[in-house]
């Protein structure tokens, strides 16, 4: 398990201060831009694109985690990194040549990165996991902000954790979903170390957006000093 890393997810910010967000986030020492693309078929709802990434490349320095909720990834790796992701994650379910898929993330200067739906068993990694860096363990199903951990997700991320450590590589495990200050201590105790925080933690009405991201890490170093 890697040191802690949060991701701040900037479909969650404020669109009309995005650079004030942004200047926040960089002060705060947040780890990465967590940029969530949807097209509306993959899941039902539209979120962030090329434009808005190129735009926050020119305004922010921290390097950005690109989470692809799209129909036919392959279509948009080159351009995704082009726009400047430093990893790019595709889900699963929405390719039929995952492997060919990671690779052509590598090929493109990016690191690469596989998202599971709740339901989607771990064992779908099986064979990619010489071929990725990063996983996504989503817990909510993708595409809206403000939903509930599906508490199961908490068993699947402790599996996981196993999984990725008998490889002996480090391989980071993302959550991604209501990660509250509520749910970080225990989505890190199962083995979290990329925590994206949304409308639930950084983004959550009534915290300043710095307030948030230093909660955020403190819930989860919280949940790493529990006792296993
Ligand atoms: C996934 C969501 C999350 C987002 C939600 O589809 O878009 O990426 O981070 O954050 P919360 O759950 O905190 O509103
Ligand atoms: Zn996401």
């Amino acid at each position: 398990m890697g040191p802690i890393r949060i991701c701040a997810s900037v479909a969650c910010a404020d669109y009309l201060h995005l650079g004030r967000d942004l200047t926040a986030l960089e002060a705060a020492g947040t780890d990465y831009l967590h940029i969530d693309i949807m097209d509306g078929a993959f899941v039902p709802n539209l979120a962030l694109n090329l434009d808005i990434m190129q735009a926050v490349r020119r305004g922010c320095e921290l390097p950005m985690d690109v989470h692809l909720m799209v129909e036919r990834p392959e279509t948009y790796i080159e351009r995704v990194a082009q726009a400047g992701a430093e990893v790019i994650i595709v889900h699963a379910e929405a390719t039929h040549h995952l492997q060919r898929l990671l690779a052509q993330i590598r090929a493109a200067g990016c690191r690469p990165g596989v998202a599971l739906n709740p339901h989607t068993p771990l064992q779908m990694l099986d064979y990619v996991l010489e071929d990725l860096e990063i996983v996504l363990i989503m817990t909510v199903n993708p595409g809206f902000q403000g939903q509930r951990l599906i508490p199961q997700t908490l068993g699947k991320i402790a599996a996981c954790r196993q999984m990725l450590d008998a490889t002996g590589r480090d391989i980071g495990l993302m959550v991604d979903g209501n990660v509250s200050l509520a749910n970080a201590p225990a989505m890190a105790h199962a083995g979290a170390d990329w925590l994206v925080g949304g409308t639930s933690s950084i983004f959550a009405p009534g915290l300043k957006v710095n307030e948030g991201v230093q909660r955020l890490r403190a819930a989860a170093m919280a949940g790493l000093s529990q006792a296993k």
